[in-house]
């Protein structure tokens, strides 16, 4: 077996898994014969359960400086996913109890090394192994963007399931997933990372994926701890450049962007990792009110938070910390409970405590907080539990999770544009001109955050592939790259112009690079890159049908391009098998079922642009630009796509929307009914999407907000009808109190396929 690194860049001495033994034996002496007996514990009034008791035992055998490694975190020498800092001696560091968790190291034979190395250290704690592993490890599937665009809980939580199965085979015990940011800036590089810019949407996702990651907790050879990201606010960038400030109002924090880490949290995510934005002028990873008043207190969140890459040395840029040491102060202080990559507490925190600045007891929680998850995981009891090469060997290559895959990625795929019913494509007696600078593109298939193998691309199924190998394709098919996805050059525009001369229609491959999305990769311009929209209108000229395909991370402005094109299938950055999952919907195996996870703006002056906006005192009542309301005077304020967006091969009607009272009281529930009917002629999976508004209130309440979907699928012709079920807890919001409660008035009551197009119902809830 390969791995993408044959450099081992540190040094380590063989042979030393039989030390382990003896390690495992010392430890049981400390750890497991406790000073007093659960009899003796059942007359004391607080009953420690018997983990606290196993982490205090440790904490009482360890010096000052041991209990500051374990709050160390360093990345590998061999995968940076931050600055580098290079570390001469962290083997030494290692062997000495100064290194508590690692990053970046992947694999059996990597992680057993280094974890044989903190067996040599006094106390023989182990090490925990993090890694991103954020859309699949060996199997890679789509983005995290892409997949909530599926609107399918449980394909998510399959897919967090195989990540963790497989990551956790090949040594890795923590993931740094998932990312629960909302993001309503599509900007942002690193929406292509979240579940969108819906709070509701978004809080389901983050719990499925927890508990796929955790699977049956911790301590299951097949769970890796989760990782709630990043707390907090960090999707709410200014300008959508990474890292920048964020400026919001608290209930905005509550209402929005919060909610999604109390789900985490509620689905049982291990660990949380704080954020590299300021929030309102304190940067997260020093914020007492986010770390220690909010997770730790009001949430009682009993797991460690890890800084992000070097965020509490970058307290000193942001101009809050005079310098590093300072900053290991406040971080600390606030909660930060491991620093990765700062050497903020290696280098400061145990003269902090000697100076009596920072209380013992504030360490020795962190400590215990992360001692606590070693145990929960059963590393005390079998440091190399994870490292079984068999194991490893059996998810290396193991088919049924490219078939997850391949099923996960067919359903994040969202039909845009289907004119004249020109997909799906036929099999059989038709020429197809495939151009583009993605046909055969493989490793840009799995996007940012991706694993990399040396081998993978032999696995990866390229667009070419997908639709030429399909079973049952005998069309014949012709290929011109026509231009890159960056640069100016056209010199390939009239190979691809042959091309489309010569065949019946013509499938573009059009996107961003996967490195264009991600971290650190923030547009201002979010239309397509280089010579791509030239090629599209030049193709487009031919008079043939276009199918244009659009790989991105995120929202794109691509009006034109849709204009041009007879047919459009966003297809985000798939993984592994996404010629496959593509082949699935161009031939109508699969009928796409997608939903956009966000709006599409109809050009980058629109942004900020989400569905639950406020009204406004002046609202522009339709598209028509009146005077003296709140619009654009140069285009309309409806989106290009609106959030929930998505076609089917198929037709839905909605009809005979019912709610079962007009008047409902106090804590009544209030039952409201479609009809759904698939007037068209294929069998096809719907999203029924319930919106809700509270028409008046002490605050005011978006235009809409998401209260319920239902997937159903029905045959042609077939009628079913969908019942939502309402509470009073639908009808909380943040008050100016910041009191979560809800209030009595009228409520408009929303169905549709979108938050665009919505049937109404007003009912009126009574105290
Ligand atoms: C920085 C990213 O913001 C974070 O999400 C990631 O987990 C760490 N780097 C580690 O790679």
């Amino acid at each position: 077996m390969q791995w993408q690194y044959n450099l081992f860049a540190m040094k380590v001495s063989n042979g030393m898994a039989k030390d382990w033994i003896a390690s495992l034996l010392y430890l049981v002496l400390f750890v497991f014969i406790l000073p007093s007996d659960i009899l003796a514990q059942k007359n004391r009034t607080k009953v420690k359960d018997p983990i606290d008791r196993k982490v205090d035992s440790v904490l009482r055998l360890m010096t000052l400086e041991e209990k500051v490694g374990q709050l160390n975190q360093y990345t590998s020498d061999w995968i940076f996913t931050g600055p580098i800092t290079q570390d001469n001696d962290k083997v030494g560091q290692i062997k000495s109890g100064m290194i508590g968790s690692m990053l970046n190291v992947t694999g059996v034979e990597h992680t057993r090394k280094l974890q044989e190395l903190a067996m040599q250290s006094r106390l023989k704690i182990p090490l925990l192994f993090g890694h991103d592993v954020i859309h699949g490890f060996r199997s890679t599937f789509p983005l995290p963007l892409a997949e909530a665009a599926s609107w399918d809980l449980s394909a998510i939580e399959q897919s967090a399931r195989i990540a963790a199965i497989e990551s956790s085979a090949a040594g890795i015990h923590w993931t740094f997933a998932p990312m629960v940011d909302i993001s309503r800036d599509p900007r942002w590089g690193r929406v292509m990372e979240g579940a969108g810019e819906d709070t509701y949407l978004g809080s389901l996702i983050a719990k499925a994926r927890v508990k796929g990651f955790q699977g049956n907790g911790l301590g299951s050879l097949d769970a890796v701890m989760a990782c709630a990201k990043h707390f907090a606010a960090y999707g709410a960038a200014v300008a959508g450049r990474d890292y920048n400030s964020v400026d919001m109002s608290i209930r905005s924090l509550w209402e929005t962007y919060l909610p999604p880490f109390k789900a985490a949290l509620d689905a049982g995510a291990a660990t949380f990792m704080n954020s590299f934005n300021d929030l309102n002028g304190i940067p997260a990873t020093g914020s007492k009110f986010l770390q220690r008043d909010i997770l730790k207190g009001k949430w009682n969140y009993s797991g460690f938070v890890v800084s992000d890459w070097g965020s509490i040395g970058e307290m000193v840029p942001h101009g809050y910390s005079e310098n590093l040491r300072s900053a290991a102060k406040s971080a600390i202080l606030a909660g930060s409970d491991m620093d990765m990559e700062s050497r903020a507490y290696k280098n400061h925190l145990a003269e902090l405590v000697r100076s009596g600045e920072v209380p013992i007891s504030v360490v020795d929680d962190a400590v215990k907080r992360i001692l606590r998850k070693k145990f929960e995981l059963g590393l005390f009891e079998d440091p190399f539990r994870f490292s079984d090469e068999k194991r490893q060997e059996k998810y290396w290559n193991y088919a049924p999770h490219l078939e997850a895959a391949r099923d996960v990625a067919r359903k994040s795929i969202v039909l845009l544009k289907n004119k004249n019913q020109v997909l799906p494509l036929a099999k059989q007696g038709k020429k197809i001109g495939l151009v583009g600078p993605f046909v055969h593109a493989l490793k840009d298939h799995l996007g940012f955050w991706s694993i990399e193998w040396p081998d993978d691309t032999s696995r990866i199924i390229s667009t070419w592939k997908g639709l030429t190998n399909y079973p049952g394709v005998t069309n014949s098919f012709l290929y011109a790259k026509g231009c890159d996805i960056a640069g100016v050059d056209k010199s390939g525009f009239e190979a691809a112009l042959e091309v489309a001369r010569a065949s019946d229609i013509v499938v573009m491959t059009v996107g961003e690079a996967r490195d264009m999305s991600g971290e650190a990769k923030s547009r201002s311009s979010l239309r397509l890159p280089g010579v791509q929209q030239e090629l599209i209108d030049a193709i487009a000229k031919t008079g043939k049908p276009i199918v244009l395909l659009v790989h991105a991370g995120r929202p794109l402005v691509f009006d034109k391009a849709v204009d041009a094109s007879a047919a459009v299938v966003y297809t985000w950055w798939l993984g592994t098998q996404a010629g496959n999952a593509i082949a699935d919907v161009l031939y109508g195996t699969y009928n796409p079922s997608g939903r956009l996870p966000m709006t599409f703006p109809r050009t980058e002056g629109q942004i900020p642009i989400y569905y639950n906006h406020l009204n406004t005192g002046r609202p522009a009542q339709t598209d028509s630009q009146s005077l003296y309301v709140s619009a654009y005077i140069d285009l309309p304020n409806s989106p290009y796509y609106h959030f929930g967006y998505g076609l089917s091969y198929t037709t839905f009607d909605y009809s005979n929307m019912e709610v079962s009272d007009t008047i409902i009281r106090g804590n009544q529930k209030l039952t409201v009914r479609v009809r759904i009917t698939n007037t068209g002629q294929y069998k096809g999976k719907e999203t029924v999407q319930l919106y809700l508004r509270d028409i008046s209130a002490s605050v005011v309440r978006p235009v809409k907000e998401l209260k319920g979907f239902q997937q159903i699928e029905l045959n042609p012709g077939e009628s079913r009808e969908v019942s939502f079920v309402i509470t009073t807890e639908d009808l909380k919001f943040y008050n100016d109190a910041l009191v979560f409660d809800w209030e009595p008035g009228y409520f408009d009551i929303m169905i549709g396929p979108n938050a665009g197009k919505v049937m109404h119902k007003k009912v009126e809830w009574l105290k």
